[in-house]
């Protein structure tokens, strides 16, 4: 994508967090010329069956930003996930910082109010968030520009972050073993992740990729860094010049066969509001389970 500034040179420190309950990986990313960092994608721990919510995974990329005296600018979402909460206002209380999202937020805040029955003190603007991305949109972590690019498929809000050599791909694509991520969430959609497959896939063969989740497909360790020339050759999913016609049916036939999340339901709720946990009309922290309605 010749049109998304993108400078290769700028090589940014990339440290990464496993969250092993959700498969999750979160980065703590550092511009290579200033003590300025981003965060992309937190996690927030839960213990569902107990309705218990716990920070030891924030806790750790607080420690370490702190001990490498880092200045925390963005935390960014790279969606709204579904199988993860988002440990984003926390973090920012830590340390502060601009939660940042794509502004599709809007189209997932409206699909989601509804099957949830938000009523109007819920949003749908996206103001919850400090900042939404439109493709192309870019923004300082310190000197360092970052770039982020709409890639919906898996979901509307979708973006995948390029900050310098590094691209933060969320949930558009896995390691070349694992893939690629299901379209049939509200909102998905195959042929229009096979489209924003491309344009990762467009962006400079060296670039290094940052997965959003590792599932260690056939019992290998978990692995979250890969690169477009790797995806390109080898991609189980849209490798060596799958169509989008083979993508789509695969895609379709694959989704099918899926479970929802487990923790779809808490995290759909939370993530909508930039990771604050709703209340109930007394203000006490209350999440809700819409029956049949998924
Ligand atoms: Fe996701």
């Amino acid at each position: 994508m010749t049109d998304y500034p993108i400078d290769m040179s700028v090589k940014p420190q990339v440290e990464a967090f496993f969250d092993p309950a959700t498969n999750t990986i979160s980065y703590v990313v550092k511009d290579p010329s200033s003590n300025a960092c981003a965060v992309i994608d937190s996690v927030m721990d839960i213990d569902y069956a107990a309705g218990r919510i716990t920070y030891d995974h924030a806790d750790a990329i607080i420690d370490y930003i702190r001990k490498n005296d880092l200045k925390l600018e963005w935390i960014i979402e790279t969606h709204v996930h579904a199988d993860h909460l988002s440990a984003a206002p926390y973090i920012q209380n830590a340390l502060g910082g601009k939660i940042g999202i794509g502004d599709k937020i809007m189209v997932v805040q409206n699909t989601f109010g509804k099957i949830f029955n938000e009523g109007t003190e819920f949003q749908r603007d996206g103001s919850q968030f400090d900042a939404l991305f439109e493709d192309g949109d870019t923004y300082m972590v310190g000197t360092m520009q970052a770039v982020a690019i709409h890639t919906p498929g898996h979901t509307p809000a979708c973006m995948v972050h390029v900050m310098g050599d590094a691209a933060f791909v969320g949930d558009t694509l896995f390691m070349p073993d694992g893939g690629s991520a299901r379209a049939d969430f509200p909102g998905g959609d195959a042929a229009t992740l096979y489209d924003s497959i491309q344009k990762v896939l467009a962006l400079p063969d060296e670039t290094r990729l940052f997965m959003c989740h590792d599932y260690g497909p056939d019992g290998r360790d978990i692995q979250w860094e890969t690169t477009v020339a790797s995806e390109k050759e080898y991609n189980i999913h849209v490798g060596k010049g799958t169509t989008k016609e083979q993508f789509v049916k695969f895609r379709t036939e694959r989704d099918a066969t899926l479970a929802m999340p487990k923790l779809i339901i808490p995290s759909l709720q939370v993530n909508m509001r930039a990771g604050e946990v709703p209340t109930d009309k007394d203000g006490r922290p209350m999440l809700k389970v819409p029956v049949n309605g998924l």
